[in-house]
């Protein structure tokens, strides 16, 4: 965090309370194939894992190497592939798989992120879902809302206050 304030955008990891009210959200049991933005310290990583089907594919970026070795390491597990990379080249690795995600999880920290990236991270969201697939977003403001709504005609919102800091979560339905 105080070496990258404006990408990692939170002091502390999520709470295990807040990552399973945001994943309640969406069907991460019946998904064949989900992606992750940003893995961070692995806390929603763990908790996607224990919801997939042993056959499922799971992709989760994070660009800071340390963080997605360490990730790794602590999660080996058959279906998870950690990926030191932005989280907007995900469409390059769905074609190569020959599928697209059915839910994308994110805790990305978008009202911190200069906005093209921001717009191109979002754009790669929508891209990648298939159609009735769900965006899964924590955040701690709700200024990204209006590019969320932009994009996504139906979206889901909850507030979940026993995180720190109290946390909002959205589910947008790819059209
Ligand atoms: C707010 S932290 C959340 C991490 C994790 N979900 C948690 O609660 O511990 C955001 C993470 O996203 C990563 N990140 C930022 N921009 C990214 C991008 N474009 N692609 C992939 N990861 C990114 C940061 O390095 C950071 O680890």
């Amino acid at each position: 965090m105080l070496r990258h304030p404006r990408t990692v955008g939170a002091v502390w990891p999520t709470s295990r309370r807040a990552v399973d009210d945001l994943l309640d959200m969406g069907d991460l049991g019946g998904a064949g194939v989900v992606v992750e933005f940003g893995a961070g310290t692995g806390v929603y990583t763990a908790g996607i894992l224990r919801r997939l089907s042993p056959g499922a594919r799971f992709l989760s970026y994070e660009v800071d190497g340390s963080l997605a070795a360490a990730v790794a390491r602590r999660l080996p597990d058959r279906r998870l592939e950690v990926v030191n990379a932005s989280a907007e080249k995900v469409g390059g690795h769905l074609e190569a798989l020959g599928r697209r995600a059915d839910v994308v999880v994110s805790s990305l920290p978008f009202s911190t992120l200069p906005a093209p990236g921001r717009r191109d991270l979002l754009d790669a969201a929508r891209e990648a879902l298939v159609p009735g697939g769900h965006f899964l977003v924590l955040q701690y403001s709700r200024t990204v809302l209006p590019e969320l709504e932009r994009r996504f005609p139906k979206i889901r919102q909850r507030f979940s206050p026993l995180n720190v800091p109290p946390a909002f979560l959205f589910a947008c339905e790819a059209p």
